[in-house]
């Protein structure tokens, strides 16, 4: 990556850009910003959904146009048209869902020149892109955050970073890789080398700011020069505020960073205490909690002392500020290049006597922080402007740095300094804290950045040398993408500036329900950019912004509409979740299928293996998880519109989505189970499909195994079309074991699946049963769902062998293969009827279809119960009862049935169900839409 720093990007001569061809690249921005600000004028385009707040001059002053926007980009079309290719029905498109560790490339420069609150390596997603996509693609990120998709894309290119990814490349630009086939390594093409190019949109004018000069090349050379020469000149101004006296009485060090404490009153004696100095304990190598008064010796804790306080006249805002009060109490210098640690003296007190009196003759942010959790949690320690987050000392040089930058940006287009300015930022901040742990042990930074998703400021608070920060990350600014290839958009993912059909593959990171909330911890960086994220469209469940799990799925749904709309049909979706709740993992899978997408492979990453594990409900989202679905081809929908909700589309339906799934999966040489392939999840997969349709299920879960065992073979417990089971076959002939499913029992359904997995391999008594039963109905067990009786389970669902009638033919053979003296006996043979007595088995298939219907019939009643229920809320239910339900209700059109009784039940339960809520979704959408 050396290179980086000696080529020269900004060319000075013509450049070309969608099509046209301009006599310098400075033409190219004045020409662009023009069209921009003359948009920028139409009211209408300033409704667009989450549209950025900030005036036009500010806006302007971010963008590079059309590359970039600090506001939905106008020219995302012309983009697409420029490099795209259109959708064209009769090409061939065939891809099996791809998986590859998201968390896998972290320590590399690019991902590091930049930090951001979650980021995706780019070389994860780059192993996406080459699975999915050929050269020329057009690959679109309506969650960019720092836009490392775009980086990704457009090292698809580079052929050093895609070897280093350990696939080769062929001198013709194939990409090869290394895989196992019949035991043996061989290299096997999968990709081509070549750029993509990027669609990125984010919400958030901070991120997409950095997305837009990550995915821009950065002429090392002349970043380079310029940064110096800022550092210079702000040294020159503010290096006098970052020095302090050696211990030799005579040099002055450089200041490296200054401890702050917090003080306290003592309730005994009401004499001031310095938390550092009562607190630290180096013996021990940590911060203690507990301690004893250094004026009276009374024992105290922390958590229970009064804070002091100081006031003052805040002269950016006129107000008196009365804020608790923090002390340098420690102070780590360099001279030349030793390091050095020492208590502040006086003349360090009185220079910072000296700096609050500085006047600060530059802009800096000074407004009311915004409303938010994060955002106002300091309010009541006084820290409530956006300036307060900043000690006076970092707030004037941070003044000064921007000041020159954004200048020098205007004057030349020298992108890295943006980056330059929002990756320094954030060791500016009074958000660094000691890591006391690292510091009395000598081991590693001591220097902490924001505690991870909040803007908490710590007792022990570190002021960095704002200088010296900027110093430090001059070199690792360089470490951008090439550029030209991607567009930057600032807007909501809800409404894209491009035609449908437009897009060839779409990788996204979404927020994640109440984890992180964007918007606020962004706000300080925004403060200096003068535009921020319009918080309306953000998806995230914030309860200042009165914004609930609800609001955050309708506000997902939304944006997986966008994305299906432009995504080309047949097309692929990687959705990477790092939530662990089941809520809002199931709020992502409603908003997914309410969209059109359909789920093909649900994988969890096992980070102590770097493998998948297939996820099959909700409450084994543990991890981070790889969600593959694709939007399904033209033909199936067209035939849907024909057929209507016929059996025949159910089937027509199932046979396209089998295809879309991987035949075999192969791990560590032994095959794994496929859960996508399991019956019952294709059952689901079709009734959402249905459902998405706003069309009755026509059949009912036996009708539809039953239908399913006739047209379609299966293996192992997994259905496969005719054309795909030979290659099952090949694989499963060369490994000792079928694989095994792992079931998750949770509820009385799963629960069910459970027993009838059992039985299936083992007709067992009740006794049998009983222990290994029990042993399953542990810590995964749903809130609401009430507990089972086994005995009622098993008449419900299965039949017992009364001894009387004609053996059943799975009893004998289970016995006869599993127990050697019954081995050859005939059916009749009383020792084989006495061993088969009471044993329970699963029914065939016109049995089971009773029984189903039998069983249906039982949770209807007991659903009537529920409906005449006339209590606030149902304590326990079964969520069996309420599916059948609310399925018949749907078959009904009767919507108000389903939401009336969804009311009846805690929010949480339907939230974690992902097909109640997808129906009462649904029953919401239709009755407000006044169908
Ligand atoms: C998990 S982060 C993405 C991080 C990204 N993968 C990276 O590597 O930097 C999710 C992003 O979604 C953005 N976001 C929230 N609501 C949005 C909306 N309605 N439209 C577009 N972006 C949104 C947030 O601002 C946040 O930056």
């Amino acid at each position: 990556m050396t290179d980086l720093f000696t080529t020269t990007a900004q060319k000075s001569g013509p450049v070309e850009c969608l099509g046209q061809t301009f006599p310098s690249d400075q033409a190219r921005r004045e020409h662009y910003l023009e069209l921009l600000a003359r948009k920028l004028k139409d009211p209408e385009f300033r409704k667009l959904k989450g549209f950025p707040v900030g005036a036009d001059e500010d806006i302007l002053a971010l963008s590079d146009p059309p590359y970039y926007t600090a506001c939905p980009n106008p020219f995302a079309a012309d983009f697409i048209s420029h490099y795209g290719s259109e959708y064209d029905s009769l090409s061939r498109y065939e891809k099996e869902p791809f998986l590859a560790d998201v968390s896998e490339g972290k320590n590399d420069p690019i991902y590091n020149a930049h930090s951001y609150h979650t980021k995706v390596p780019h070389k994860a997603i780059m192993r996406y892109i080459l699975h999915y996509t050929q050269p020329g693609d057009i690959v679109f990120d309506g969650f960019c955050g720092t836009g490392m998709t775009g980086v990704a894309a457009q090292l698809c290119g580079d052929r050093t970073v895609v070897e280093s990814l350990g696939y080769r490349v062929s001198p013709d630009g194939t990409i090869l890789e290394q895989l196992t086939i019949d035991g043996e390594l061989a290299w096997k093409p999968f990709s081509k080398l070549g750029a993509r190019t990027a669609l990125l949109n984010e919400l958030s004018p901070a991120a997409s700011f950095i997305a837009s000069n990550y995915n821009t090349e950065i002429d090392g050379v002349k970043f380079d020069i310029k940064a110096r020469e800022i550092l210079q000149k702000v040294t020159n101004e503010c290096g006098w505020m970052y020095e302090t006296r050696h211990f030799d009485g005579k040099t002055k060090g450089r200041i490296n960073f200054t401890l702050w404490s917090d003080v306290f009153r003592c309730p005994e004696c009401a004499d001031e205490i310095i938390f550092w100095d009562v607190a630290a304990d180096k013996d021990a190598g940590k911060v203690r909690d507990e301690f004893s008064c250094p004026h009276c010796a009374a024992v105290l804790k922390k958590k229970l002392l009064e804070r002091s306080w100081i006031s003052y006249i805040d002269d950016a805002t006129g107000l008196t500020v009365r804020q608790a009060k923090q002390v340098p109490v420690l102070i780590n210098y360099s001279v030349g290049k030793s390091r050095f640690e020492k208590l502040p003296d006086q003349e360090d007190f009185d220079l910072i006597k000296r700096i609050a009196e500085e006047p600060i003759s530059g802009w800096f942010p000074s407004s009311r922080m915004i409303e938010g959790s994060e955002t106002r949690r300091n309010d009541p320690i006084g820290i409530t402007h956006v300036h307060h987050f900043y000690t006076r000392r970092n707030l004037i040089t941070l003044s000064r740095f921007r000041e020159q930058i954004f200048s020098a940006r205007e004057e030349e287009n020298n992108p890295g300094l943006g980056l330059w300015f929002t990756s320094s930022h954030v060791w500016a901040t009074r958000l660094n804290r000691l890591l006391a742990s690292n510091y009395f042990k000598s081991g590693g930074g001591v220097i902490g950045q924001t505690l991870q998703g909040t803007l908490y400021v710590s007792s022990l608070a570190i002021e960095t040398n704002c200088i010296q920060r900027f110093s430090l990350r001059v070199n690792s600014v360089p470490y951008t993408a090439r550029g030209g290839f991607s567009c930057v958009s600032t807007g909501s993912a809800e409404t894209m500036q491009v035609p449908e059909n437009s897009v060839d593959y779409i990788f996204v990171d979404p927020p994640f329900g109440a984890n992180i909330m964007y918007s606020e911890l962004n706000s300080l960086w925004e403060a200096w950019l003068k535009v921020r994220t319009n918080s309306i469209s953000e998806a995230v469940e914030n309860r200042a912004l009165g914004k609930a799990l609800d609001d955050y799925r309708r506000l997902m749904s939304k944006c997986f509409e966008e994305a299906f709309r432009i995504l080309k049909p047949g097309r692929w979706m990687t959705v990477e979740f790092s939530n662990t709740q089941a809520s809002v993992w199931n709020a992502i899978q409603t908003a997914l299928q309410e969209a059109g997408f359909v789920v093909a492979n649900v994988a969890a990453l096992e980070k102590s293996h770097k493998g998948f594990r297939a996820v099959t409900t909700s409450t084994a989202v543990k991890q981070d998880l790889v969600i593959s679905a694709y939007k399904p081809n033209g033909g199936l929908e067209e035939r849907f519109k024909r057929t209507g909700g016929s059996e025949e589309s159910a089937w027509d339906f199932v046979r396209t989505h089998l295809k879309y799934l991987p035949t075999v999966k192969v791990k560590g040489g032994e095959l794994e189970f496929t859960a996508e392939r399991d019956p019952r999840i294709i059952f689901d997969r079709m009734i959402a499909w249905f459902v998405r349709h706003n069309t009755a299920v026509p059949l009912s879960s036996q009708e539809f195994q039953e239908g399913l065992r006739q047209r379609f073979p299966e293996r192992d417990g997994m259905v496969f079309l005719p054309e795909q089971v030979a290659e099952y076959d090949r694989k499963r002939a060369q490994v000792a074991r079928a694989p095994q499913m792992e079931l998750f029992v949770s509820d009385a359904r799963s629960a069910i699946d459970w027993l009838a997995d059992f039985l299936k391999r083992r007709p067992s008594t009740y006794q049998e049963i009983s222990p290994e039963f029990i042993g399953h109905l542990g810590a995964g067990w749903k809130k609401h769902e009430a507990k089972p009786e086994l005995m009622a389970l098993l008449e419900n669902n299965f039949l017992k062998y009364d001894g009387m009638s004609e053996l059943p033919s799975q009893i004998h053979s289970y016995l006869s293969t599993n127990h050697k003296d019954l081995r050859g006996l005939d059916k009749s043979d009383p020792r084989l009827i006495s061993k088969a007595k009471d044993r329970w088995y699963v029914p065939d298939p016109n049995k089971a279809q009773d029984l189903e219907k039998k069983r249906e019939k039982a949770l209807l009643k007991e659903f009537q119960l529920y409906q005449a229920f006339t209590g606030r809320r149902l304590k326990e239910f079964r969520l069996e009862v309420l599916r059948a339900g609310f399925k018949e209700a749907w078959g009904k059109k009767d919507y108000q049935t389903i939401i009336a009784v969804a009311k009846k039940i805690p929010d949480e339960a339907l939230q974690e169900d992902e097909k109640l809520l997808l129906w009462y979704d649904q029953a919401m959408t239709r009755t407000e839409d006044g169908l």
